[in-house]
């Protein structure tokens, strides 16, 4: 792959900023993912370019296939253009399959994997098995009725700490609703 010298260097020092605030925010068993459930999101460019329209939705959550087949088709993204330029899409396309659930030792991407078979690319996390089963306690009031949260897309509007990596059932408020209970 190709940068130019000055994307490198910008690239590269936000990444050394990046790790820093990890480390200064999170003790040491959340890096090693102990309370955690998906890998964080590290990479920059990726928090801005693919934030635009939802949140960065953390690597881990989808096998590298599925994140090859989407990023080689982002101009019929969702019916969306989510276009790049070459290099950025080029780039981003190894973060995430670098750092994709079956190359991830955290409980929800190793629990992605086991209920995928080798056959599955799902484009989307909430049409995977694993995520419909891990919500299939939520009536429709909940979520598609209620006019504050409307898709299951939306992570964060539910899982108040979803941009740590942190999907933990007891961090999880339903707008309109409130603490989920169960
Ligand atoms: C122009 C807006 C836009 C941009 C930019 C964008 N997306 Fe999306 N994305 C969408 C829409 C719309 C959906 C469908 C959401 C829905 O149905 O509620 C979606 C859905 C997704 C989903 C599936 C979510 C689910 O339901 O499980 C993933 C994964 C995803 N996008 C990844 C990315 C990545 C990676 C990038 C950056 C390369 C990106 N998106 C950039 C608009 C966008
Ligand atoms: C409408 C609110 C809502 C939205 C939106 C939502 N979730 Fe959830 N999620 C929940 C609730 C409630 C639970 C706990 C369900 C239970 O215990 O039966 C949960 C559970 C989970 C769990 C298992 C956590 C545990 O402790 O067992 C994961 C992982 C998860 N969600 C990921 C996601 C991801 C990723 C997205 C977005 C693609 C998402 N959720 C969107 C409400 C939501």
């Amino acid at each position: 792959m190709k940068f130019s010298n000055g994307l490198l260097a910008i690239l590269l020092t936000s990444g050394v900023l990046m790790t820093g605030c990890a480390i200064g925010d999170d003790d040491d068993d959340k890096r090693r993912g102990g309370s955690l459930d998906v890998a964080p999101v590290t990479d920059v460019a990726y928090g801005e370019e693919c934030a635009d329209c939802h949140m960065a939705y953390q690597p881990g959550f989808l096998p590298a296939r599925s994140w090859q087949k989407m990023m080689g088709s982002l101009d019929d993204h969702f019916g969306e253009n989510a276009e790049l330029e070459s290099d950025v899409q080029q780039r981003l396309t190894q973060y995430l399959t670098e750092n994709a659930a079956d190359n991830s030792n955290y409980k929800r991407s190793r629990g992605m994997m086991k209920s995928l078979s080798y056959d599955e690319t799902p484009l989307r996390i909430t049409e995977t098995r694993y995520f419909i089963r891990k919500h299939d306690e939520l009536p429709r009031r909940v979520v598609e009725d209620n006019p504050e949260v409307v898709s299951f897309s939306r992570c964060e509007v539910c899982h108040t700490q979803a941009d740590k990596g942190s999907y933990d059932e007891h961090q999880v408020t339903i707008p309109g609703f409130g603490k989920w209970d169960d």
